[in-house]
């Protein structure tokens, strides 16, 4: 493509570090598009002849179904997709191949490109998450009133509804949405036109390009749109976060699938054996989604790296910015699909949740609140009493509603027994009414909001 300056080819080396076409080889789609686009635009603007114009447009189609049908010949001589592309163009249909791409660059070309990509891959994964959303929401509905402890610090802190638990993801997962959308609205707008780094003097219709390839507006700087990554960073960010949401919840559901805490099983859909001990199945899925974080944080943390202090505008390092973050996206796109699958999946053990939920004094809270609320105690005294009766509870090796009056009555007189009525755990999540809340009737309403939401896109 460069013959004219250069005497021989590169070495072994350099064609080895150079070449970047087993991982960019993905844009092709985003390439053939783009190129149309151009072709299209240069002819309309008198640029290039209608007949080069129709012949290129042709031999991409060509291209685009030797490509999707696995017929096309990738050369890693080639370097990258657009001189594969390019190349095969010209064997197509020769010398207008060559008018393709006048004021152009690979630097506006690649920046269109993997924007396009990025793009698509935003769109399979808000669709993705939402599809995982519902799978939570429906298991929501289904167990709005099963009552499971609720921790913190790991230890048993107050009894809460499964389904709660389960929405709490859905919220996790709507700010993941919002964080894509953003980074989707910003990204945008087309580089195409800016050429190398200067734009060109070829007079173009960008508003034309922007149009055939769906962006908001051409981008209104050249050195800018062929130097930005900032929309790869920005989709990476928002992935790291989503797979650090992902991973909390696969880490809940290996310790609910452990039987010390027997809260769910999976079925054989997402568990394996052991080769050598016959007794048990393991939530690789969850692991995995676990694990699977620190390749996507790490596509971060990468790119951000190869970014630091690069000059404007064009750099080579820029080519770093594909393979690790394909591989992040897609990493993160099979996640979802394993989430959402484990999700609906799992069942829940509602009688071991229970009494998990009851043990440990967990409504003693409600008591404290029974006090200040009946007896009109402050709530540090309520507090203070409820601790002496936690401890005599413990003292006689019962939980808090099998102790008997007389012995609460022994710490605090006014003690009636109508306290017995807040002490079993039903009692105490069906409490918990505030907005947002853990309450059956509060999980109902907002599992139902969800679904219908998720229902209309
Ligand atoms: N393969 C290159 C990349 O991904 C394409 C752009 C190359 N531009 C250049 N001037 N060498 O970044």
């Amino acid at each position: 493509m460069w013959g004219g300056r250069f005497a021989s080819g590169p070495g072994a080396i350099m064609q080895e570090i150079n070449a970047s076409i087993d991982f960019d080889r993905r844009l092709y789609r985003q390439d053939i598009a783009a190129s149309k686009a151009h072709a299209a635009m240069l002819a309309k603007q008198g640029i290039i002849s209608r007949d080069d114009a129709r012949a290129i447009a042709h031999g991409l189609d060509t291209i685009l179904s030797e490509m999707d049908t696995g017929k096309f010949r990738f050369k890693r001589a080639l370097e990258d997709i657009h001189m594969n592309v390019e190349a095969r163009l010209a064997e197509l249909i020769g010398p207008a191949a060559g008018r393709l791409h006048t004021a152009r660059s690979r630097n506006d070309q690649v920046a269109t490109d993997f924007k396009l990509w990025v793009r698509d891959a935003i769109d399979g994964i808000d669709a993705a998450l939402a599809a995982y959303q519902h799978a939570l929401a429906e298991k929501a509905l289904a167990h709005a009133a099963t009552v499971m402890p609720g921790f913190t610090h790991l230890q048993t802190a107050q009894p809460v509804t499964f389904g709660h638990h389960l929405l709490a993801y859905v919220e996790m997962a709507a700010r993941d949405r919002g964080r894509f959308a953003d980074a989707r609205k910003r990204l945008n707008e087309n580089p195409l036109g800016s050429a190398a780094l200067a734009g060109t003097s070829f007079r173009l219709d960008r508003a034309m390009t922007t149009r055939a390839l769906g962006f908001d507006r051409p981008a209104a700087n050249s050195l800018d749109a062929v130097s930005d990554r900032d929309f790869v960073m920005e989709t990476l960010a928002a992935a790291a976060i989503t797979a650090l949401h992902l991973s909390r919840f696969a880490e809940e559901i290996v310790m609910w699938c452990s039987p010390l805490i027997g809260f769910v099983t999976l079925s054989d859909k997402f568990t394996t054996g052991s080769s050598i001990m016959p007794q048990k199945r393991n939530p690789d899925a969850a692991e995995l989604v676990r694990a699977k974080t620190g390749r996507i944080v790490g596509a971060l943390t990468a790119l951000l790296v190869v970014m630091k202090g690069l000059p404007l505008a064009y750099q080579k390092d820029m080519q770093e910015d594909k393979e690790s973050a394909m591989d992040a996206l897609s990493a993160l796109m099979l996640g979802l699909a394993a989430m959402a699958g484990m999700v609906a999946d799992m069942k829940p053990d509602a009688a071991r949740m229970k009494a998990a939920a009851g043990a440990g004094y967990a409504t003693a809270t409600d008591l404290a609140d029974w006090l200040v609320q009946s007896l009109k105690v402050p709530f540090r005294e309520a507090h203070h009493m409820t601790g002496r009766i936690v401890a005599a509870a413990e003292g006689a090796g019962v939980p808090l509603e099998k102790l008997p009056l007389a012995q609460m009555q022994a710490i605090e007189p006014r003690i009636t027994k109508a306290v017995f009525n807040v002490l079993p755990v039903e009692r105490s999540v069906a409490s918990r009414t505030t907005a947002g809340g853990t309450a059956p009737a509060n999980v109902r309403r907002e599992a139902a909001k969800w679904l219908k939401r998720l229902a209309k896109k």
